[in-house]
């Protein structure tokens, strides 16, 4: 039986490293398109070791479970973001309204001060 990890070790780092992989993080649907050019390649490059259709469906199954998780951690940074965006715009609006305030006061009472 055909270990997807194995699979991967052995037919796709012939012609990649595992970086090439690991940066994407994709669900089984795209692996699956993924894996099938892969397989394309590895049948169409003199040299390289092909990879069947068994070891294709095992390799796309290990992918998909190991780097699936794309949409999980998009969710988290976009609640990090969120968060950090409200924060920027309350620090923004609280200084915004300071300084309009400080300002205007200060330049009040500095005319009429002079002037008097
Ligand atoms: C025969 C050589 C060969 C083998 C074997 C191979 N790849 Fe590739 N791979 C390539 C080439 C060439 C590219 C660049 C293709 C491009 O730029 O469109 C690539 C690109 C990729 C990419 C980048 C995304 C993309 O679509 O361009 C991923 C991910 C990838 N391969 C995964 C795999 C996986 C997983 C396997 C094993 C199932 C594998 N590769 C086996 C040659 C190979």
């Amino acid at each position: 039986m055909a270990q997807g990890r194995d699979v991967v070790a052995a037919k796709c780092f012939q012609c990649h490293g595992a970086s090439m992989i690991t940066s994407e993080h994709e669900d089984a649907r795209k692996w699956n398109r993924i894996t099938r050019e892969m397989q394309r390649f590895s049948q169409r490059i003199p040299g390289k070791n092909p990879i069947s259709e068994p070891e294709r469906v095992a390799a796309t199954a290990y992918l998909a479970r190991i780097l699936g998780e794309k949409d999980d951690d998009d969710h988290q940074e976009d609640e990090r973001e969120e968060e950090e965006e409200k924060e920027e715009e309350a620090a923004a609006s609280d200084a915004g309204d300071g300084d309009q305030r400080g300002r205007g006061r200060g330049r009040g009472r500095g005319r009429r001060g002079r002037g008097a």
